[in-house]
């Protein structure tokens, strides 16, 4: 009985999964959608902690370690959420990641080691090939050694990502770099083929210890500006990892959640290169942006730009009918954006007609923008999407860019040569006027100059976003 119990729980879990996955789609049901999986994940494991028996009835035990270990968990994880910056989230998720892994990798560990124990007996052996059982095991050994190896390098590469990412580890990159990671990748299939074949568990341990080696190696040359898409490469990685540990067990919520982080976990990658219009191959040896060449202030363009006071800027939005901002990733640093929604609101009473623009990679992660305003409680219906709100820039009066910068770029659409060409823009250039703030020339995270700065109908609001937009909320309120 409790079996058929521990299976429906598996299935309500499962669906949870699918269902929370479906929701996180909009903005709007997001929330909830988490909660859902939450939920499912939770049952899936109180079940399996209370109703999981092994062949002969006897029931996982261990409760103190199992129960110390998630309020170790669960407390560490929580204090952890609530801490974090928004800015510090790609992070968060690469630490989660990385811990993910360092699961399917240990789970990898632990049941070789069972089988090698069980298999060391010579007279058990002899027992499983009459049983005619060794074909069974091999297809349990090809599981362990795939799970060990993508664990672990999902583990290690997740490691050096956070690592980047929270500014303690640098690029890295070094001549035959690709030469090396390439021998290190066919080493290690060669050692994880013999190990299947020869059980031998010196090479177990020294295919862990390569792979390891391996995720370092992959991740370190990267460019740090690239690492929310390795991040999301990693965490597909971890997700055909936990699969391995759902076939190892027979577990099927098991199977399921790591297919679905698996897919999930690719398409975003897929999504994210696409929307940036740059090949996954150029994300992992491109060494684009940050470190690489971001930062740049040097100007080739010619030209000059032209500077409006807060006061100026005030007058045109205010007097305007119709107000597009383009939030970028200036706005995250600068955690303006409960200002930002101070600004819509104030321009709304006074007749304005005001929507945000929503670049598909605005910003360093995959809806940035959305949760950013989300949290200072701007509408969604006043989020619009890239293809949506290009076709109205015509007919709008004033675009205030707010520390975005590559996703305003008009050379992604003029300059074949640029790194961003191909990469579709946010087409601000179309409305009447054109209100720019950032803090000084300096790029993006591309590393390249932008021309629209340089356009007559282009002003520069330089400053700090959250006092430039202070500035601006409180000179349209002297206007009266
Ligand atoms: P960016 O091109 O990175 O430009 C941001 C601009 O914000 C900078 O030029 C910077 O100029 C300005 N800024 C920084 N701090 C500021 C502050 N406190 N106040 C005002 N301005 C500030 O940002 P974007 O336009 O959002 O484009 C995102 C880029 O990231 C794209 O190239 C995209 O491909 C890439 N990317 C995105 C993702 C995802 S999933 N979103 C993942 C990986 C890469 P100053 O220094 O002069 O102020």
């Amino acid at each position: 009985m409790t079996k058929y119990i521990l299976e429906i729980s598996y299935l309500i879990a499962s669906v949870t999964f699918i269902l929370g996955l479906k929701m996180l789609g909009n903005p709007a049901s997001a929330r909830k959608g988490n909660l859902i999986a939450a939920f499912g994940m939770g049952l899936a494991i109180i079940a399996t902690i209370f109703l999981y028996t092994d062949e002969s009835g006897k029931h996982l035990g261990n409760l103190g370690f199992i129960f110390g270990g998630l309020l170790i968990g669960t407390v560490l994880g929580w204090i952890a959420a609530k801490r974090v910056q928004m800015t510090a989230m790609p992070e968060m998720v690469s630490l989660f990641n990385g811990m993910g892994g360092a699961c399917a990798m240990l789970i990898s560990v632990i049941e070789f080691q069972h089988i090698h124990d069980a298999l060391s007996e010579p007279i058990v052996i002899a027992s499983f090939a009459l049983a005619g059982s060794l074909g069974k095991i091999t297809g349990t050994l090809i599981t362990i050694m795939v799970g060990l190896v993508i664990g672990s390098v999902s583990f290690a590469g997740s490691m050096v990502a956070w690592g980047k990412l929270s500014g303690r580890v640098k690029d890295k990159s070094f001549g035959a770099q690709q030469v090396i990671n390439i021998g290190l990748l066919l080493v290690i299939l060669a050692m994880s083929a013999y190990t299947i074949v020869n059980f031998d568990i010196r090479i177990f341990y020294a295919v862990l210890a390569i792979s390891l080696v391996y995720g370092v190696l992959f991740v370190l040359p990267i460019g740090g500006a690239d690492m929310p898409v390795v991040i999301s490469l990693l965490n597909s990685f971890t997700g055909v990892a936990a699969a391995c540990g759902g076939f190892l067990y027979d577990n099927k919520v098991m199977l399921i959640g790591g297919v679905l982080v698996g897919s999930a976990g690719t398409l975003l990658t897929i999504v994210m290169c696409k929307a940036m219009n740059r090949s996954l191959l150029n994300v992992l040896i491109g060494n684009f942006g940050g470190g690489a060449s971001g930062g740049s202030s040097s100007s080739t363009i010619q030209g000059s730009t032209k500077e409006i006071t807060a006061s100026d800027a005030a007058i045109l939005m205010k007097y305007a009918k119709k107000v597009v901002i383009v939030p970028g990733y200036g706005l995250a640093v600068a955690q303006a954006q409960h200002v930002v929604h101070e600004l819509e609101e104030l321009l709304e009473k006074e007749g304005v007609e005001v929507k945000y623009a929503i670049h598909p990679v605005a910003g360093r992660m995959p809806g940035h923008m959305n949760v950013l305003l989300a949290e200072s409680n701007v509408s969604y219906d006043k989020l619009v999407e890239m293809e949506e709100i290009n076709p109205e820039f015509n007919t709008t009066d004033v675009v205030l860019v707010v520390g975005a910068n590559d996703v305003v770029n008009p050379a992604a659409k003029t300059d074949p040569a640029s790194p961003i060409y191909g990469m579709p823009i946010l087409e601000v250039e179309n409305a009447t006027n054109v209100i720019v703030n950032k803090r000084s020339m300096k790029a993006g995270y591309a590393g390249i100059e932008n021309e629209l700065f340089f356009k007559p109908k282009t002003s520069m609001l330089f400053g700090d976003a959250k006092k430039a937009l202070t500035q601006l909320v409180s000179e349209i309120k002297s206007l009266g």
